[in-house]
Parts: C-alpha cells; structure tokens; sequence
C-alpha cells in the first residue's frame, strides 16, 4: 500500500512571455484554475500507475469550495480520501506561472496544509507493506513522526525534498535521514541539503555524499538526463529520460516520485523502477498543469521497455 501524506492545493497557472522579475509586472490572457500540491499530485501519479486501490492520502483542506474540488478530484482518480480531514485555515492555493520554455516560479499559500499532524493517520494506517511518501509543504516535525512510526511498523520511506528548505537544523537532517529508506532531490535540493555538511562539487556528487552520510538511498533527478540512484551498499543505478517536447515541467519530480512509489509497491527492483518513473516524467511535461499530463497505467504499460 502506498501512503502519501502530504499537501493539497489548488494551482492558479498563467502563462507568460518570461517570469516576472522583483517589481516587475507581465501580462498573461488568462489563468486556469488546476489540482496540485505536491502531495496529491504525487498520490494522483501512483494511482493512476498502480492498480485500483493502490493509494491513500493524509492531508488537511479547508472548508471551501477549492478544497471540496480537491478531494472529489482525488476520488475520481482513485485515491483513498479518509485521512484527509476539513480544518479552519483555507485550502492550499499555488501561484504558478509558466514561460515559454516550460519552465515555472511557484509561490504556496500553505494555508490548511499547515495543520496536518501525524494523528491523521491511524495507528493501523502504517503497516509492513506500507510505502510512505512524504514531501516538504506540511510541517516536517509531522513528516518526521509520521516517517519514524512507518519505520517502527517495517514499512518503508520514500521522502522527496522538494521544495528544498531554505533551512535546515542538522540535528532534523540526522533524523531524517536515519528514517528514510530513498531520498529524492532535484539538483538544487542536493547540492542545498548536502551543503549543510560539506561543499559537494555537483549535484551529483551532493546525492553521493547524502547517501555515504545517512547510509541511505539518494536518488537525484536530472531533468531531461533522467535520474541517478546512489545505494546504503555504495553501487550506483542510472536511467535515461525520453527527450520531449516540453509544454510544462510542473509536476514533473511529483510524478516521477509517485510513479516510483507505484513500482516498488509493485515489486519492481530498481532498476527498472527508476525506468519507469523517468518515462511517466517526462510524458507529464506535455500538458499544462501538474496532473494533468500524468500518464495512466496503461499508457506507461505501453511505453514499457525490458521492465522484467
Ligand atoms: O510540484 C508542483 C506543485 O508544487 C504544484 O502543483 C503546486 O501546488 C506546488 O505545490
Ligand atoms: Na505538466
């Protein structure tokens, strides 16, 4: 079983000629009104991955009509929505605006997502079988109990850091690190995480030294080179993306994330796992939004090959 505990927010995208700068304005025709949060868009990538029945979420909306959305959409995609509960503050909304490379600036008002806690999960909502799937947009001390119960239950972590804290006490990074199974950064979140104890010289080298320190599984994602695994036992595993025709990258590292989650859930080894998830990646960079280009299971099922 897949369980993402994590954010919803509804996602406000334009698109613009070039992302504004400080104190700049640019003009956009229109806005479309989108579901996102790394935390659905992640559980919306395993779901439609995995077979039916596959995923629930822990997450906090508010009482609104952007949350009552949010939920239903998670419903029609069939993920589990009984631990996501109706708090005071309003529902996660995302600024996002996109130029004409794809590329995005994003701001979150995390509004409900910061009154999520662990007590969302029940004590038997972590088991042995369960992939946790955790991101940064909900409060980490939650994220960190939530982590070190699944591990106590022999479950297993997967903890994407994104979007890279601007902070981080070295204390919390030990913790973190010590109940994490794989860890997923992008480049910048590498080298920002690994620089907390010493300068790395790349990304890579950062995903490197991430996994040495934590004697864990660092997975850094590349963009359009795809993604590298560096392993607790030293050995390294590489996948190559699909080059495409970028539309829109947002929503790209959820669905990688997620995707990963539905093949070792599946009992894919890595390998492949990292095969796949880099396919369904860069096929959800061809249509606006966050979940909108994610692929379905058949879809990647097509695409597929040597995963066995
Ligand atoms: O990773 C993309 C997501 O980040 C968007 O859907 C937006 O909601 C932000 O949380
Ligand atoms: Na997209």
């Amino acid at each position: 079983m897949i369980l993402v505990f994590g954010s919803i927010n509804i996602d406000l995208v334009a698109r613009v000629s070039s992302i504004p700068r400080p104190g700049e304005t640019v003009l956009s025709p229109r806005y479309e009104t989108l579901f996102g949060g790394k935390g659905a868009n992640q559980a919306v990538a395993a779901a439609r991955a995995s077979e039916a029945g596959r995923v629930v979420m822990a997450a906090c909306i508010g009482d609104d009509g952007f949350g009552r959305d949010a939920r239903a959409n998670l419903d029609a995609q069939g993920v589990g929505t009984a631990f996501i509960n109706v708090c005071e503050e309003p529902t996660g909304c995302a600024f996002i605006t996109v130029d004409e490379a794809g590329e995005n600036a994003i701001t979150v008002a995390s509004g409900a997502n910061l009154a999520l806690t662990h007590a969302a999960v029940p004590t038997n909502g972590v088991q042995g079988s369960t992939i946790l799937v955790l991101q940064m947009e909900v409060p980490f001390a939650e994220s960190l109990a939530i982590a070190e119960r699944t591990k106590q239950a022999g479950g297993r972590v997967i903890w994407n850091l994104a979007p890279a804290p601007a902070s981080f006490d070295p204390s919390e990074l030990r913790r973190l690190l010590a109940a994490v199974d794989f860890l997923v950064v992008n480049e910048h979140e590498a080298l920002m995480t690994a620089t907390l104890i010493e300068t790395p010289r790349s990304p890579t080298d950062a995903a490197a030294l991430l996994a040495k320190v934590g004697d864990t599984n660092c997975i850094v994602t590349l963009g359009e080179k795809g993604a590298v695994a560096f392993l607790s036992d030293g050995s390294r595993v590489e996948a190559r993306a699909a080059p495409v025709d970028v539309v829109d990258t947002t929503g790209a590292g959820d669905t990688f994330v997620g995707i990963l989650a539905s093949a070792l859930d599946e009992g894919l080894g890595l390998t492949a796992s990292l095969e796949r998830a880099c396919e369904g990646a860069s096929m959800s960079c061809l249509k606006i939004g966050a979940q909108t280009g994610m692929p379905t299971r058949n879809e990647l099922v097509d695409r597929r090959t040597g995963d066995r």
